[in-house]
C-alpha cells in the first residue's frame, strides 16, 4: 500500500465509529431542510460523501423516499446500512460505493444533492461542475463548503489553508463559481462553531485517544495533525468554517 493510501486508511480507523465525519449538525441541517421549498413529490436525493451516514439517515427519516448514498470508504458505507437498520429505514438507502467525481449517473435525474463537508475532495468549484448535469430542472442543491468568512482574512490564516487547502475561496468567490456554474445560490448559511466542537473534535479526541498508545507511525501523525487542526480551529475559527450553500439548479 502506498503512504497516501495508508494515511486514509488511518484517517478512516479514526473516524469509525463517530456519527460523523466531519463538522455539522443534525438540527442545523433540519433547519437548512426547512428553508427548501418546490421539492417534487417524492424527489430523488443523493447524499455525496455521505460517510457513515448522518445526513442520509436525517433526509431518509425526513423525506421517506430512497436516498443514494455514496461514499469511496467501503467502512463508512457498513456503518450507515447497519445504523439505517436500527433505526428501521434500511429499505430507504442505497449505499453506493463509487468515486464522488465519477458518479456516471444518468443526468437530470436528482431533485435534491445533499453533500456535507465532502465536497472539498473535488473543490467546491470542481463538486459543482462534475455534479451540475445530474440535477433535474429546477433541483436543488445543498453543499456544505469549507471557505474563509472574511475578506480580511489574517496572514497566518491564509499560510495555513493554502497548504490545506489551496482551492479554499470566500463565500462571494463561491457564489461566482456556483452562478458560472449554472446554479443560483438562494442562501448561505454559517454552521455555528459549537457544532464542530459538540458533534465533531469532542467524539472524535475520545477516538484519537484510544490510539494514543499505536505504535502505527501513521496513525500518530494523522493524530498529531488533527491536534494541530482543532488548536488552530480554537484559536482563528472565528475566520474560516462550513457555509452551507442552498442552490438552485437554473
Ligand atoms: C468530512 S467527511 C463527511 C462525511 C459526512 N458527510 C458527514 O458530514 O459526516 C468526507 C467524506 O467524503 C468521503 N470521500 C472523500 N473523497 C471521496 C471521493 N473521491 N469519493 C467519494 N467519497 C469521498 C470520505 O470517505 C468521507 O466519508
Amino acid at each position: 500500500m502506498k503512504e497516501h493510501e495508508k494515511y486514509i486508511q488511518a484517517l478512516i480507523r479514526l473516524h469509525l465509529g463517530l456519527e460523523r465525519q466531519g463538522p455539522g449538525d443534525t438540527n442545523y441541517s433540519n433547519y437548512i431542510l426547512s428553508l427548501i421549498k418546490d421539492l417534487p413529490k417524492n424527489p430523488r436525493i443523493a447524499d455525496i460523501g455521505c460517510g457513515a451516514g448522518a445526513g442520509t439517515l436525517l433526509l431518509a427519516d425526513k423525506f421517506k423516499t430512497k436516498i443514494r448514498a455514496v461514499d469511496f470508504s467501503r467502512e463508512f458505507l457498513n456503518e450507515l446500512i447497519n445504523r439505517a437498520k436500527q433505526r428501521g429505514l434500511d429499505h430507504l438507502v442505497e449505499a453506493i460505493e463509487c468515486d464522488m467525481g465519477r458518479l456516471g449517473w444518468q443526468p437530470e435525474t436528482i431533485d435534491l444533492l445533499w453533500s456535507e463537508g465532502a465536497a472539498y475532495n473535488l473543490t467546491f468549484e470542481g463538486a459543482l461542475k462534475a455534479w451540475r448535469p445530474l440535477m433535474a430542472a429546477n433541483g436543488m442543491a445543498v453543499i456544505s463548503e469549507m471557505n474563509y468568512f472574511t475578506n480580511a482574512v489574517p496572514e497566518s490564516v491564509r499560510v495555513y489553508w493554502q497548504k490545506a487547502y489551496p482551492a479554499i475561496g470566500t463565500e462571494s468567490e463561491n457564489s461566482n463559481h456556483a452562478n458560472l456554474s449554472g446554479f443560483e445560490v438562494l442562501g448561505i448559511h454559517r454552521l455555528p462553531a459549537k457544532a464542530w466542537w459538540d458533534n465533531y473534535y469532542g467524539p472524535l479526541t475520545k477516538n484519537m485517544s484510544s490510539f494514543k498508545n499505536s505504535e502505527d507511525k501513521i496513525m500518530q501523525s494523522v493524530i498529531k495533525e488533527t491536534e494541530e487542526e482543532m488548536k488552530f480551529f480554537k484559536e482563528h475559527g472565528e475566520h474560516y468554517g462550513y457555509s452551507f450553500y442552498i442552490m438552485k439548479a437554473v
